[in-house]
Parts: C-alpha cells; sequence; structure tokens
C-alpha cells in the first residue's frame, strides 16, 4: 500500500529562530513522522516577509532554520526538505490560487486580524493572501496530511475550501488534506501570560523558551513561570500557568497528568518548575549540540539545500502543470 503523504512548514523569522512552542506543536513530531509517512517540510520564507524583515538576519536565519530542522532529526536522504522561495511554483500556485480565494474569506482569518493589529503600520496585501499561499504550499505537494499546532487550524480549513472550490469546478486537481494536530501540546502558551500562545515575536524574552537557549537560560525561564496564588501541581481549569507547565513536561516525559500530580503531591511550585526546566533542557540538550556542528558545515548544507530546491522543484511541478491547464493557461511550445 502506498504511503500517505505529509507536508509542513515554518517560518525562519524571529529571534533565535525556532520556539519551544514550534517543537511541541510541531517539529517534534515530523521527524517521527517519517517512519510512517512519505515527508516533506520546508522553510517558508516567503511567508516571512509579510512582516518587514532585515534582509541579512532573514538569510541567516533561513540558513539556520535548515540546519536545526535536520539537527531536530529531519533526514533530507528520507524526507523532502527545502526552502520555499527556491521553488517558483510555490509563488505561481498562490497567484492562481488567489483568483479563487474571497476577500470575505480571507478577512475572516485570526491571524490576519491578529498580525494587522499587530502591525498597524503595515498591514499589506500580502499579510492578507498569505492564506492561498498556504494554500499552494499544500496542495502543491497532494498532501494527505498536515502535521500543525491548533493556531493553524484556520488556514487548513481555508485550504482544504480553496480545494474542494478548485477540484468543483474543473475536475479532481488537488487532494484534499487533513490538518494533523496533535491532542498535547498543540498549543503551548506564554510562560509569563499563560492564556497566550508562546511565540516568536513576544517581547518578554522570558515568555519564549528558544530551541537554542542554554540549559542555564532556560532554567531560569521556567523558574520564573508565572504560575498562580495555590500550591498544588493539579491540571485544573483555571491554573493556566500550571497546565502549561504540566503539558510540556507530559509531553516530554511521557506521563500522564495523574502521574505527574503524584509524582509532585506535597511539593511546592518551586520543584515542579525546576523540574520542568531540567527536562525541557535535557530534551533540548541533542538538538543544541547537533545543531552547533551541522552548521559550521556550510559545503554539507549548501548540497542539502540545492538537492531539497530540485527534487521540490520537480514534484510540486506536476500540479502546479496540470493546475495550469485547467485554468486554461497556453502552455509553452517544446
Ligand atoms: P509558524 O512558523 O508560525 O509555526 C510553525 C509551526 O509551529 C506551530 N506552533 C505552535 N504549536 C504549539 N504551540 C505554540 N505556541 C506554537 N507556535 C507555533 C504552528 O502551528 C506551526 O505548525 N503559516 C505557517 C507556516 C506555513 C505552513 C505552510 C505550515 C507556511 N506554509 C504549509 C503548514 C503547511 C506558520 O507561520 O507557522
Amino acid at each position: 500500500m502506498e504511503k500517505k503523504s505529509i507536508l509542513s512548514g515554518i517560518q525562519p523569522s524571529g529571534e533565535g529562530i525556532f520556539t519551544l512552542g514550534n517543537y511541541i506543536g510541531a517539529i517534534r513530531n515530523w521527524g517521527v513522522m517519517q517512519e510512517e509517512y512519505d515527508c516533506a517540510y520546508f522553510i517558508a520564507d516567503l511567508h516571512s516577509l509579510t512582516v518587514r524583515q532585515d534582509p541579512q538576519t532573514l538569510k541567516k536565519q533561513s540558513l539556520s532554520a535548515f540546519a536545526l530542522l535536520l539537527a531536530c532529526g529531519i533526514d533530507p536522504d528520507r524526507s523532502l526538505l527545502f526552502v520555499q522561495s527556491h521553488v517558483r511554483t510555490h509563488a505561481e500556485l498562490a497567484w492562481i490560487l488567489n483568483c479563487y480565494s474571497q476577500m470575505g474569506e480571507l478577512s475572516r482569518m485570526t491571524q490576519f486580524k491578529d498580525k494587522s493589529a499587530q502591525h498597524a503600520d503595515n498591514i499589506n496585501a500580502g499579510l492578507f493572501t498569505y492564506p492561498a499561499l498556504m494554500a499552494a504550499d499544500i496542495l502543491l505537494y497532494q498532501a494527505d496530511l498536515v502535521p500543525v499546532g491548533a493556531d493553524q487550524k484556520q488556514h487548513l480549513e481555508f485550504t482544504r475550501d480553496v480545494a474542494v472550490r478548485f477540484n468543483n469546478l474543473y475536475g479532481e486537481t488537488f487532494k484534499v488534506p487533513d490538518a494533523y494536530i496533535p491532542k498535547a501540546g498543540a498549543k503551548v502558551m506564554s510562560l509569563q501570560e499563560p492564556t497566550k500562545k508562546m511565540s516568536k515575536s513576544d517581547e518578554n524574552k522570558n515568555a519564549t523558551v528558544l530551541l537554542l537557549d542554554e540549559p542555564a537560560v532556560i532554567m531560569n525561564k521556567f523558574k520564573r513561570a508565572v504560575t498562580d496564588s495555590e500550591k498544588e501541581v493539579v491540571f485544573r481549569e483555571g491554573k493556566d500557568g500550571i497546565n502549561n507547565l504540566m503539558t510540556i513536561y507530559g509531553v516530554l516525559t511521557g506521563k500522564t497528568n495523574e502521574e505527574i500530580e503524584a509524582e509532585f503531591a506535597g511539593k511546592g511550585y518551586g520543584d515542579f518548575k525546576a523540574a520542568v526546566g531540567e527536562c525541557v533542557a535535557e530534551a533540548l540538550r541533542p538538538v543544541r549540540e547537533e545543531y552547533a556542528r551541522l552548521i559550521a558545515d556550510k559545503a554539507y548544507l549548501e548540497t542539502k539545500i540545492k538537492e531539497g530546491a530540485q527534487k521540490a522543484e520537480a514534484v510540486s511541478w506536476k500540479t502546479l502543470r496540470k493546475a495550469r491547464k485547467r485554468v486554461g493557461l497556453l502552455e509553452l511550445p517544446r
């Protein structure tokens, strides 16, 4: 039986590149899924342009992001791994899909609303049509499943709607993908304001754990994590800070909430926070070490980046060609 196919992407922007939220909600599962699925993963650098970037920093972070995905266990000889902007088919299909996306549905996207509020001085058209580019990323590879955190669910629904709309108009062209959202850890919260998502762009540095943070920094961030005025480590509505720490600890140790509650019965929040910090620092240690090794090997990274781009171009062109024909674009005579 043919393996099911997986596709997912991540933006290279933001200080320190990836967060513990990115890791727990998405990347951690990407490596594991290589066993069972045909996987494609990419650095979504075109998406990052929707927010003003420093050009030198973006370039540097894209390379670092590529190395970091390898360090997180993505095997470029088994999975397709590439940088989005190296594969021209993405921007081209995005244009076509833009013409099948409605202003109304795009204006309902919560990410658009949030980012417009955050960047009121730069509400650009790219920010608005972002979901059409994301739909192109996914549909080009005929993905069955898209492993993402909960914040991307609405974009996935949009992708499905566009795919169905296009297929209804022109006949089967795109596979209609399903979101694959983890049961635990789909929304890791800020350590400082635990009702808010942990995010790369948080101004409070203590709110976000970065994959490349040193162990001492990680320990310190967890030590300062905001909790509540009670004493018990129990998972309960209203205890957002503790719930978040329990989720992180549970995902990384495989322990259930009951087991965690028993482990810390009679102990204070201080002990619990230290245990979570230690467990995160340990989980990220191999990633940090492997990253340091890889980022020093520029020649290897460049080879893999080139190979990825070529393979992705070949795979995605098949779908783009079909879509071009469907809508009536004249083929280039050979
Ligand atoms: P991005 O770069 O914001 O995030 C990458 C992945 O990490 C997940 N994530 C989280 N999960 C749990 N808790 C958090 N606090 C947290 N923060 C982020 C995101 O859900 C995501 O899975 N638009 C996408 C990138 C993209 C993409 C695609 C993804 C572009 N094209 C095609 C899938 C398929 C984004 O900005 O993700």
